[in-house]
């Protein structure tokens, strides 16, 4: 290894935004770095140009410079700092210049090595995401999460259809901005529209949340576009009611990817930046067939009582940090996945009626303005039910079978066990 080349492993290596990455990776790393200069007063890119590249600063110190009025100073980075990141990730034209204040020694990185190392190594992106977070911080822009929501951003996954429409459309009413997610990126685009039209700011980020890399570069994204995520709301999630012996085993993983685990993930990759600010929240979309599991729903139900778990212990670890989290556990909602049940004919017994996406909604924004650590969203009597399997297992059973929910699950079992043989022809 040549003196330039040791030259560089050195300077990433102290620096905190790399000590995540294999000895090996940061030679590779390293070695794609190209070294420049920056004399005292020179502009290093200016608002507008491509974002192509990413600049390390080795020596000297660098001036972020906003557009508008009088060219603002946004940030004064010294040694071991980055910049030009976030035109990288969106792909849009910078939206600050850089000029270096006094000579300058920096690293440059291609847009493409800097892709490729957010989506290998996810404390990367948590770090970047300090950084960032830790940035805005020191500008003083915010404070706790609490009652007024309004230029905040959220997070909402599952935002292309169903009841994350109505959290997004929630949310914008309070001044929120938001990061909306979820597979199809042409319906989250015309849900973008509809939110824009309320007046705050909406990105776009398709995504599979039981993907990490896609989860990896959805935070940076976000957190480059908004500068910090205030509110998480892991609404994304799939249902399968069918007799546990027919399910694939890849179908058992998917879910328990996409309703628990990437929640979870998508949490700890958010939580580093809520910390360093002293400010989050994160909302767990779960169900009341998490607390108590009806018949055929083993995964759905297993994963859904695993995200409530999930949220009490991060509420109770992190509250007192100013983190807090709520589940909202949602009955029969009237669209979304309960409806697609209802057009194959089945419907939820009358005693226990239903409720609404803009229930569920409403109770979300709750959830973070009050701070609340459980919302159920169902009629009375669906919730003084949900006591029962606690205090009185045997009655509960009983209740259950002659409310006919049981029969509800049977057949909605049978229809998709029908479906599926038929496609397998
Ligand atoms: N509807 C109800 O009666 C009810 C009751 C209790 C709880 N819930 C819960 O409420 C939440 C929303 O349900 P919903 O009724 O609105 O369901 P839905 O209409 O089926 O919508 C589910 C959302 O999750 C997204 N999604 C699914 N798999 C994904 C993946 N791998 N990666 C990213 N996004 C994914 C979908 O978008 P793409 O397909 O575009 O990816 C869609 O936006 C779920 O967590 C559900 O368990 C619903």
């Amino acid at each position: 290894m040549d003196d330039v080349q040791q030259d560089r492993l050195a300077t990433l290596r102290s620096i905190p935004l790399f000590a995540s990455c294999p000895p090996d990776d940061l030679a590779g790393i390293a070695a794609s770095l190209e070294s420049v200069h920056a004399a005292g007063g020179e502009t290093i890119f200016r608002e507008g140009d491509p974002g192509d590249v990413m600049y390390i600063i080795a020596a000297g110190k660098v001036r972020i410079v906003a557009s508008g009025r009088a060219q603002e100073t946004v940030a004064e980075l010294g040694p071991g700092d980055f910049f030009g990141e976030m035109a990288l990730i969106t792909g849009l034209p910078r939206s600050a210049g850089a000029v270096a204040v006094t000579d300058a020694r920096l690293w440059r990185l291609e847009k493409g090595r800097f892709d490729a190392m957010i989506r290998a190594y996810p404390p990367l992106s948590i770090e970047m995401g300090r950084v960032l977070s830790g940035r805005v911080r020191r500008m003083g822009r915010l404070t706790r999460v609490g009652r007024d929501l309004a230029g905040r951003t959220a997070i909402v996954t599952g935002a292309s259809k169903g009841i994350g429409v109505e959290i997004a459309k929630a949310l914008a009413a309070e001044g929120c901005n938001l990061v909306l997610t979820a597979r199809s990126a042409g319906k989250l685009d015309e849900v973008r529209r509809e939110v824009e039209a309320m007046g705050v700011r909406v990105l776009v980020v398709p995504t599979d949340v039981g993907n990490r890399a896609d989860l990896q570069s959805l935070v940076v994204r976000a957190m480059t576009e908004f500068g910090a995520i205030d509110v998480l709301v892991n609404n994304a999630g799939q249902l399968l009611t069918l007799a546990y012996q027919k399910v694939h085993p890849h179908e058992m993983d998917e879910m328990v990817r996409v309703n628990l685990t990437g929640p979870m993930f998508l949490s700890w990759l958010v939580l580093p930046g809520m910390l360093e600010r002293g400010a989050g929240h994160v909302v767990n979309i779960a169900s009341v067939a998490g607390k108590y599991g009806p018949p055929y729903n083993e995964i759905y139900a297993a994963t859904k009582a695993g995200l409530m778990g999930f949220s009490q212990s991060f509420r109770a670890s992190y509250r007192d940090a100013g983190v807090s989290a709520s589940v909202v556990c949602p009955g029969f909602v009237k669209s979304g996945m309960y409806a697609r049940t209802q057009r194959a004919g089945l419907k939820a017994p009358r005693a226990l009626g239903t409720t609404t996406a803009d229930a569920v909604a409403a109770a979300v924004v709750r959830a973070v303005k009050e701070d609340v650590a459980e919302i159920m969203v169902s009629p009375g009597l669906v919730r003084m039910l949900m006591a029962l399997p606690t205090l009185l297992p045997g009655v509960a059973e009983w209740g259950r079978r002659r409310l006919g929910t049981d029969d509800l699950y049977r057949k909605a079992a049978e229809i998709k066990a029908q479906r599926r043989a038929e496609a397998a022809g």
